[in-house]
């Protein structure tokens, strides 16, 4: 009997979880029976609309033991896609055409009778305008930032704080010994989760989110009344996202499959404390793609595995044009529409925010 073929792909940036998902996703689809076949598209749909073709056949064998890895076996990018297919000119430029109807045909031709996408915002947003298109598509949400609507929390995000966490840390004990102000720039795009939460998690002082534009007046007297009160140092956790009241994110527009690129906003707050006559030897750690490398923690394992299992349930279903999310305790199934329609934000009003303030953090409002 013919096997009945389904194509898998990781989008956007990498993060720890991925290769868990792959290898729960093909375990669950090689459990009940062998007509499933499973392949993988090298470096998102790159694989399959590239001469030539890069595909990886995805079996038992290829995912064992993969869970505990960071990255993606089979590779993942931001640039190019269906929709955004760059062409070389002859004078080295690049001119970007759509080949999301071509893609859709091949998937036909090759056979494939299930697409899965595992992504971020982006990623998920191109997973629909497929499926509106006529691909039978499930998504799969990933990102360390935790920004997916739909979804109550997204796998990679727990290992960012992770290893934010674990930074700030070993910030804290130097910070005290010096007596300086430590700043700690993390990622999320334009939300504030992985900032919030390793500051609470770390007991930082300060935090600074972009749902919470900042006022550096409020923090000078929080910091002055601090030292009045014999501490004199403090550990600020920055995401990559904040900005001053009346001022804007730092950062510039990257490519379909992520919106923005944020850089500046731990050495814009530096200085602004300076500027303030704060001068305690501040110092910016940016911690960068650290926080997407590395072996998932073990929530972000369990989820993953939870994820991978329900997509594979989902084609069975036939659920196409939605998105696997966690409602807990339920692992359940939403319309792409829905995970794309709003982003997922720091709520200010939220019991976190309360709780963060409640022990002492300041966020700058
Ligand atoms: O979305 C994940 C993320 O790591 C963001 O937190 C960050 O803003 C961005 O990707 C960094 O992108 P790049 O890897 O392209 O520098």
């Amino acid at each position: 009997m013919a096997k009945k073929k389904i194509l898998v792909a990781t989008s956007g940036g990498d993060c720890p979880g991925l290769n868990a998902v792959l290898r729960s996703f093909v375990k669950r689809a090689s459990a009940t029976s062998d007509e499933w076949e499973v392949w993988g598209s090298m470096r998102s749909f790159n694989g399959l609309l590239g001469q030539p073709q890069e595909l990886k056949r995805l079996d038992r064998k290829s995912v064992s033991g993969i869970h505990v890895k960071g990255g993606t076996i089979i590779g993942t990018t931001k640039r190019g896609g269906p929709f955004n297919w760059p062409v070389k000119q002859p004078d080295g430029s690049c001119t970007y055409i759509d080949r999301s109807d071509e893609m859709i045909a091949m998937c036909r031709d090759i056979g494939f009778s299930a697409v899965v996408n595992i992504g971020g915002d982006g990623s998920q947003a191109m997973s629909k305008r497929l499926f509106d298109k006529g691909l039978p598509i499930i998504g799969v949400p990933k990102t360390i930032d935790n920004d997916l609507g739909a979804t109550d929390v997204t796998f990679g995000f727990q290992s960012a704080v992770d290893v934010a966490t674990e930074a700030l840390d070993r910030l804290v004990s130097t910070a005290e010994s010096h007596n300086r102000i430590l700043i700690l720039e993390v990622m999320g795009k334009l939300s504030g989760w992985i900032a919030l939460h390793s500051a609470i998690a770390g007991g930082a002082e300060l935090c600074l989110i972009p749902e919470i534009p900042y006022d550096v007046a409020k923090i000078r007297s929080f910091l002055y009344n601090r030292f009045d009160n014999g501490k004199k140092f403090a550990v600020a956790v920055v995401a990559e996202g904040a900005m001053p009241k009346g001022g804007s994110s730092l950062g510039s527009q990257a490519s379909e499959m992520s919106s923005v690129r944020l850089e500046g906003a731990a050495q814009r707050f530096a200085d602004e404390l300076k500027q303030a006559g704060i001068e305690s030897g501040i110092r910016c750690t940016i911690l960068g793609h650290v926080q997407r490398g590395g072996s998932p923690v073990p929530y972000d394992r369990v989820l993953a595995a939870q994820y991978g299992v329900k997509a594979f349930e989902m084609i069975l279903e036939e659920k196409f044009g939605h998105m696997v999310a966690f409602h807990s305790p339920n692992v359940v199934a939403v319309p792409l529409s829905e995970a794309v329609s709003n982003p997922k934000l720091v709520d200010p009003n939220s019991y976190l925010v309360h709780v963060a303030k409640s022990i002492n953090i300041c966020l700058g409002d």
